[in-house]
């Protein structure tokens, strides 16, 4: 008889502990067909078209989208121009009702949400109902508060609202990148077309019934769906005062350059490679949960992933065994399932291009560490996955690759590791382990990354501003910093 082949979470722990199955229950309330969000109502694409959009979950489909064209983004500002006049005229205090009344209705409806967001968009069910939802909602109440006191965001100065923003967002975080984009451009009086991506528009189509039973009047908020053109005809709309981007850098360089001269405002969060700096001296359990965290949360789909992990040389074998061991615990599978850690690949697409990077790595001779998993068969699922004896030349330390891959170099000082941390052309984030307080603060003043964190990952809060250094954009949303994006300072 040939000997079974354990799996690695089976050699260290048996066969005895196996989770049951635990799959979320209730129900995501999704609709067979949705309209286009315009001027307060479910409106019949004038394209007449649609696309759909499946659960990368299983690879079924879920939903018809309206594909939006030009004539339907025009309608949705000619709406929000209308609106724009007495929205903005409103004093703050209303304006700030309507934002908590979104606030509290997303919480009631945290869990409906929650599920569509899974079933569409692939993360773990524990995610989107721990992280995303209650942070959406969190932006919305933050913003809320801010709505009547806009006279003290820069004393001695008025603020004034911009128009008609135009925003474009991503598929990793598609409801709370609309609470980003939404919250700070209603709380200072403009009005506003949003397009979601085009795999993941289930929950802003949601989204607008909840704009609805708040009350919101027609027009304030539109939401166009599609693809790329239905992005472009949004971005290049002559209506649009400003326009908010958060995605590529390949978009983010086109949109930039077809608003230059326009004289609109622009933001533009753009991509990352993150260095994750661990030194000697780090508290080493703590650190190794913050790398995982850092690079597998939302399947590594997330713009400021600590993708590039630099572990000072004389700790890197004792962190790449603690991480291998670590790694054969991870469940990775249906992401409905309570128990999951990380989910479904957002999309075919995206897959492919994990698999192709991956490749590269393998070819350009750096070492691969994937614990045996069995993914399901149907779906889009890549298994967490270790790099080691990567150099800086390799693609796999060059290119955002936007899924659960991690790529571990080495340093000796921490000026190489700072020199190696801002060898990139992107500068979102960045982490820093270390026991030592003066280490911290000479790190975040030599880093170039517009977050730094210190002995922890992937913390937010709507009062912290975001945003990114040289190709990974301009710009900052949350707090302070985030309001002014969306006014003209009088
Ligand atoms: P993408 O940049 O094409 O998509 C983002 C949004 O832009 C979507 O709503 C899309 O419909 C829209 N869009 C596409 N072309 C446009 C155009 N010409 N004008 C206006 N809007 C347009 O991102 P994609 O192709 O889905 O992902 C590719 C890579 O981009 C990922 O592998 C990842 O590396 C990076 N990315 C980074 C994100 C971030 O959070 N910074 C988010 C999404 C992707
Ligand atoms: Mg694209």
């Amino acid at each position: 008889m040939p000997a079974k082949k354990n799996t690695a979470r089976e050699l260290l722990f048996g066969d005895l502990w196996e989770f049951d199955p635990a799959p979320e229950s209730a129900p995501a309330h999704i609709t067979a067909r949705y309209g286009l969000f315009i001027g307060g109502k479910m409106v019949t694409p004038k394209s007449k078209k649609y696309f759909d959009s499946i659960s990368p979950r299983d690879g079924k489909k879920l939903s018809e989208i309206p594909l939006a064209n030009a004539a339907d983004v025009d309608a949705a500002y000619q709406t929000a121009s209308t609106a724009f006049k007495s929205w903005s005229e409103l004093p703050g205090a209303e304006r700030g009702k309507y934002l908590f009344r979104i606030a509290r209705l997303l919480q009631d409806r945290s869990r409906e949400f929650a599920v569509a967001e899974t079933l569409d968009g692939g993360k773990p069910i524990i995610e989107s109902r721990d992280f995303d939802l209650p942070m959406a909602a969190a932006h919305f109440f933050y913003h809320a508060g801010w709505a009547d006191k806009l006279d003290y965001v820069a004393p001695g100065r008025r603020l004034a609202p911009l128009g008609v923003v135009g925003q474009v967002i991503p598929w990793n975080f598609p409801l709370l990148m609309l609470a980003w984009k939404i919250a700070p451009a209603l709380a200072t009086g403009n009005t506003v077309v949003l397009k979601p991506a085009e795999t993941t528009s289930i929950t802003a189509l949601k989204f607008a019934s909840i704009l609805t039973d708040a009350g919101l009047p027609p027009g304030v908020v539109n939401i166009v769906t599609g693809a790329g053109e239905t992005g472009a005809a949004v971005v290049n709309h002559p209506l649009a005062a400003k326009i908010a981007f958060t995605g590529s850098n390949e978009v983010g360089k086109i949109i930039h350059r077809s608003l230059a001269g326009t004289g609109k405002k622009l933001t533009l969060e753009l991509g990352g490679k993150a260095a994750n700096i661990v030194f000697d001296d780090a508290p080493l359990d703590q650190a190794v949960e913050g790398i995982v965290n850092g690079i597998f949360f939302n399947q590594g789909h997330v713009c400021c992933a600590g993708s590039r992990l630099l572990v000072q040389e004389s700790i890197v074998k004792e962190i790449l065994d603690r991480l291998k061991r670590r790694l054969a615990t991870l469940r990775v599978g249906d992401p409905l399932d309570k128990n999951t850690d990380i989910g479904a690949i957002n999309s075919k697409e995206q897959l492919t291009k994990i698999q192709q990077l991956v490749k590269s790595g393998i070819d350009e001779g750096a070492e691969i560490h994937q614990p045996a998993c069995k993914l399901p068969l149907n779906g889009f699922y890549f298994p967490p996955t270790l790099f080691s004896s990567v150099s800086q030349s390799h693609r796999i330390a060059q290119e955002e690759i936007f899924g659960p891959v991690l790529s571990i170099l080495t340093f000796r000082t921490p000026d190489e590791a700072i020199e190696k941390a801002n060898n990139t052309p992107f500068g979102l984030s960045a982490g820093v382990w270390t026991d030592k307080g003066s280490k911290i603060l000479m790190m975040a003043s030599r880093l170039k990354a517009g977050v730094i964190w210190a002995n922890t990952y992937n913390k937010f809060d709507p009062s912290s501003p975001f945003g990114g250094y040289k190709q990974s954009g301009f710009g900052r949303e949350g707090g302070k910093h985030g309001l002014l994006e969306y006014v003209l300072m009088k």
